[in-house]
């Protein structure tokens, strides 16, 4: 039997600049990569030279059969200064758009994906009532200069992924180190570095707030009101253009006793958001695996589960487990905005995408209205503290020349995207 996807639907891949491009010089993140004592495990340096090689990259997707590619815009390349805009970063960008347009990619845009200006960062960063204003100034000057060519635009990506980070974060100011896997050593490491995070950015070290750091309540609004006034704007100057949001969403399941906890952390992760949301177009939905709380809260990875390079349960399964409970509380069209796993096996991200994709198909068939599967991710890339050690990509890339390799997962999509029809 064969599963027949509607016309029309999107099959992309994604990235995100910082993670693909190089060379994101005017970033925070570039700043705390090259740190002296670093946490991050490596530079993203040229990554894997996004910027220079977005045109092959583009028409290698085409070639292999995809119709659509989300990326990310960098805040910090096109507003290097607060109010200054670097024209030619614009115009690299009008550049990308219209290389998705040429080979007959849609382009799904986000406009924020982790990564700040260090000028945003002095001033407060993502805990400053401020910056809805920056960020929707901005988004402004994006879509005045390209939303002609923007059909789909997510503003922020996984807005509420610091409420994890935060509860690990204040874990281990608790005192509980052990239990977030942080041992003495590691806690001093992190005490001198942010020290020096601190000194390079010019402001004391609990006035550093990056977008993965430690958020108050205060700054989740900050971060959704950030949302909600570029939408605003957005839909001012370009009409034509469907606007989302991203958010991170696990599987949430739970074993006799956790019912309770489970349903709080469905609350805290999206249900608390909804009214933000909305007025959106479109809801972008990011889900790698699922998590299991019992009386005590989340449950460990069982030791017999299959695993991911990043210590996840290989679990695909939970993709169609999320979109049913997101089309349960929110009435609009869905993007799978990102979905994937770390691993150097390609035969389990194969067996990972055909999982994943036999869930949408079934929701569809059940009338769900998801209306395209971005892959995470097109390129194997820079993952943020963890460097280039985790592999994500459906395409390999040897860093020392920049050639790319498409794994035989590309293929077997890139079969599954242009002939819209998944073999069961
Ligand atoms: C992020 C990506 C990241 C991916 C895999 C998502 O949370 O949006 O930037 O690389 O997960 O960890």
């Amino acid at each position: 039997m064969t599963l027949q996807f509607p016309n029309g639907f999107l099959w992309g891949a994604s990235t995100a600049a910082h993670q693909v491009e190089g060379n994101n010089i005017h970033s925070d993140f570039w700043v705390m990569e090259n740190l002296e004592g670093s946490m991050f495990k490596e530079r993203s340096g040229d990554a894997v030279d996004h910027f220079r090689l977005y045109r092959e990259d583009i028409a290698l997707m085409a070639e292999l059969g995809l119709n659509a590619y989300r990326f990310s815009i960098e805040w910090a390349r096109i507003e290097p200064e607060e109010g200054v805009y670097d024209e030619s970063a614009i115009e690299h960008y009008r550049n990308v758009l219209k290389a998705c347009n040429d080979n007959n990619i849609t382009p799904i845009v986000t406009l924020h994906h982790f990564t700040t200006p260090v000028w945003a960062i002095r001033l407060g960063g993502w805990e400053s009532e401020e910056m809805p204003a920056r960020f929707a100034r901005y988004c402004d000057k994006v879509m005045s200069e390209l939303g002609e060519y923007i059909p789909y635009v997510c503003t922020i990506n996984e807005a509420n992924i610091s409420i994890g980070i935060t509860k690990v974060m204040k874990r281990h100011q608790a005192g509980g180190t052990a239990q977030v896997g942080i041992n003495t050593d590691m806690a001093a490491r992190m005490q001198t570095y942010m020290e020096e995070v601190s000194k390079a950015f010019g402001v004391p070290p609990e006035e550093v707030h990056s977008f993965l750091g430690l958020r108050t309540e205060k700054g989740l609004e900050v971060i959704f009101r950030a949302h909600t006034e570029a939408r605003t704007i957005i839909r001012q100057i370009s009409p034509n253009t469907q606007i989302g949001i991203t958010m991170s969403l696990y599987d949430v399941q739970s074993i006799p006793g956790g019912e309770e906890i489970a349903a709080h952390a469905l609350q805290e992760e999206l249900l608390q958001f909804t009214d933000y949301l909305k007025d959106d177009d479109f809801f972008g939905l990011q889900n790698y695996t699922r998590s299991v709380y019992g009386p005590d809260g989340m449950l460990p990875v069982p030791d017999d589960a299959e695993k991911t390079q990043m210590g996840n349960e290989f679990y695909p399964q939970g993709l169609e487990a999320v979109i049913r409970y997101i089309s349960k509380h929110l009435d609009k069209p869905i993007f799978v905005t990102e979905n994937g796993v770390a691993t150097d096996n390609d035969e389990r991200r194969i067996a990972f995408i055909d999982r994943a994709l036999r869930g949408i198909h079934a929701c569809i068939a059940d009338g769900i209205p998801v209306q395209g599967y971005m892959h995470w991710s097109l390129l194997d890339n820079f993952e943020w503290q963890l460097g280039f050690s985790k592999r994500f990509g459906l395409i390999a890339v040897d860093r020392a020349t920049q050639v790319r390799h498409p794994k035989p997962s590309a293929n077997h999509y890139g079969n599954i995207a242009s002939t819209n029809v998944l073999a069961d």
